[in-house]
């Protein structure tokens, strides 16, 4: 039988032809029960699969692939799936951070070296999303982002809780004595109840709102919960628009503009969305070729209000989000501020994408005039404790700290603070300033989420409840509190954070958009001239070539050798 090929695509570099590579490549397959015409030409759609059952956040997909299978025949195209390395983020040591770029190298390797015309991504917990992103940018196929959706909203004895959030608040009580540890047991099987991924704005449905506002992903892939039958139905339309992409040839490039960047700062202002998306967006922009700066985080998200009112900034969940109508409306809320031009998955702009929408929870989603908080967006600090930048989000800040002046309380690793913080004779009050050394990309390594420092005991017992916490590291994006994120560069690469000692006065005015140590100049000079950078965790493996090879926070954290897009031309054959 002579194939007849219905045009070249990429693939055909591989099944296409009779020769001897060409046989080879058309066996193999064929152990599954392919037929001869699976490989005429159609679209082959790589379906890159995140599942892991110690990615609980990502545990459904085995489910959710089928419909996005079901979606690709249906269109006429072949789909083929493929594992990734699964980031997990609440199971994960030492963080899931340091395997955001091991797992973004997966992908795009996978992407290149194998026969796929088109790519579909399976993102849901917070690392995922980035990596698998980050991996595809860097090859440049049509492709399209679908999210597993979030958890449907916790409840526990009569109260609405939310991922995370909920936990660091039920945690203090617990230190605090008001709780007891049998009532903890119960709230965690109350709190995630459904499959899918955190259901409070946290970073995994930031993530979810950004590719989506990115126009990578379908309108509404953000809100629908994960159990919702409108999620199956969003896959099966994502399988069939990857078959159209690859016939438009609608790229990564096409779609991933500077204009689709700044859309996805504004929204991230106006949903209170995590901290997180900006060494992220940060990140993707790198390997797609797009020049994205901490400026325009700052400069963009400055007069964006936070309209969305999910939890941790607000009081809602999720599936609270979705019924209201979810990203669509957002961006209709505040289309002035957006590029409504840019391209999206689609095939459509961002303006077509929104014709219409209706908002049918206006408690959820405020309008312009009725804010949660006037001024949202990222708040981007500078100043000689942190030259290269540092980042707050004012939304889950407390108002009377956003500007303050106080004495730091040192502590020079996460052990260190661990082993000190409760201790009854630590010199600290509310107006103190926790600072944390070595949480950074190479300090910790791979920059955890641990700035929300927990609050001494005694102040705990006292009702305090937020501190102004500074950190080069990161934060859950389900925290909340006055804490400063992303010092750059951090204190292992020798950044005056590093020089910061127990009793300096530190100034924050986030008005200001500063961020300074009270220090002389001659002062800090002799204490850099003592200093030490300390020794990696690991000599050998992953971690050296990370500690090595990542950059700072304040550029998205990715390996240095992995930014820019490479292309998916691979022109020799493996046999
Ligand atoms: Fe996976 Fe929160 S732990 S999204």
């Amino acid at each position: 039988m002579v194939l007849k090929v219905k045009m070249q695509r990429r693939s055909q570099a591989w099944f296409g032809g009779m020769d001897k590579d060409a046989f080879i490549h058309r066996s193999w397959m064929k152990n599954r029960g392919l037929p001869d015409d699976a490989f005429d030409g159609r679209p082959i759609i790589g379906i890159c699969n995140t599942f892991s059952e110690f990615t609980p956040c990502n545990a459904h997909f085995r489910e959710l692939v089928t419909d996005i299978k079901a979606g690709v025949l249906e269109a006429g195209g072949l789909p083929l799936e493929f594992p990734a390395f699964s980031c997990g983020e609440s199971n994960l040591r030492p963080t899931a951070m340091l395997f955001r770029n091991l797992a973004s190298m997966d992908v795009e390797e996978a992407i290149r070296g194998n026969p796929m015309d088109g790519v579909i991504l399976m993102a849901g917990c917070d690392k995922t999303t980035p990596s698998l992103l980050m991996g595809a940018a860097s090859c440049d196929l049509p492709t399209i982002v679908i999210s597993g959706g979030p958890m449907l909203n916790g409840h526990y004895r009569g109260k609405t809780i939310g991922s995370g959030t909920d936990v660091w608040k039920l945690s203090e009580d617990v230190r605090a004595g008001v709780m007891s540890p049998q009532e903890f047991m119960e709230a965690e099987s109350a709190m995630s109840r459904s499959a899918g991924h955190c259901m409070t704005m946290g970073t995994a449905s930031t993530m979810a709102s950004m590719v989506e506002a990115l126009g990578v992903a379908l309108p509404t892939n953000a809100a629908w919960p994960a159990v919702d039958a409108r999620r199956a139905r969003l896959a099966r339309m994502t399988g069939r628009r990857a078959v159209a992409m690859v016939d438009e040839d609608l790229r990564l490039s096409k779609i991933l503009t500077k204009e689709a960047f700044e859309n996805a700062i504004r929204i991230n202002g106006a949903i209170g969305g995590s901290t997180n998306a900006v060494v992220h967006l940060l990140a993707i922009a790198g390997r797609i070729g797009v020049d994205l700066t901490l400026e325009d985080w700052d400069r963009l998200g400055r007069d964006v209000p936070t309209i969305v009112d999910l939890m941790p900034s607000g009081r809602f969940l999720m599936e609270d989000f979705c019924y209201a109508g979810g990203i669509p409306v957002v961006m209709a809320e505040i289309a002035d501020l957006l590029k409504l031009d840019a391209l999206t998955v689609t095939g459509r702009s961002v303006g077509a994408n929104i014709e219409g929408v209706v908002n049918y929870g206006p408690e959820v989603i405020r309008s312009r005039d009725n804010p949660l908080v006037e001024s949202g967006g990222i708040a981007v600090l500078r100043g000689n404790l942190a030259p290269d930048g540092a980042v707050l989000k004012p939304s889950a800040s407390s108002p009377h700290l956003l500007s303050h002046r106080g004495p730091a309380v040192v502590f020079e690793n996460i052990e260190d603070f661990h082993a000190r913080i409760d201790d009854p004779e630590l010199d600290v009050d509310e107006n103190s300033i926790l600072v944390l050394k070595g949480a950074g990309p190479r300090g910790y390594p791979g920059m955890a989420e641990v700035g929300n420092m927990a609050l001494p005991k005694k102040l705990l017992a006292r009702g305090i409840r937020d501190m102004v916490r500074i950190s080069d590291g990161r934060m859950s994006g389900t925290a909340y509190g006055t804490v400063v994120l992303h010092v750059s560069p951090e204190a292992a690469a020798g950044g005056p954070l590093a020089l910061v000692r127990t009793g300096d006065m530190v100034c924050l005015d986030v008005e200001m958009r500063t961020l300074t140590l009270e220090v002389s100049d001659d002062k800090l000079a002799e204490r850099r001239a003592n200093w030490k950078a300390p020794e990696p965790a690991m000599a050998t493996g992953y971690q050296s070539l990370y500690v090595k090879s990542v950059m700072q926070a304040n550029t998205g954290a990715d390996l240095d050798f992995l930014v820019g897009c490479r292309g998916a031309a691979v022109p020799r054959e493996s046999h």
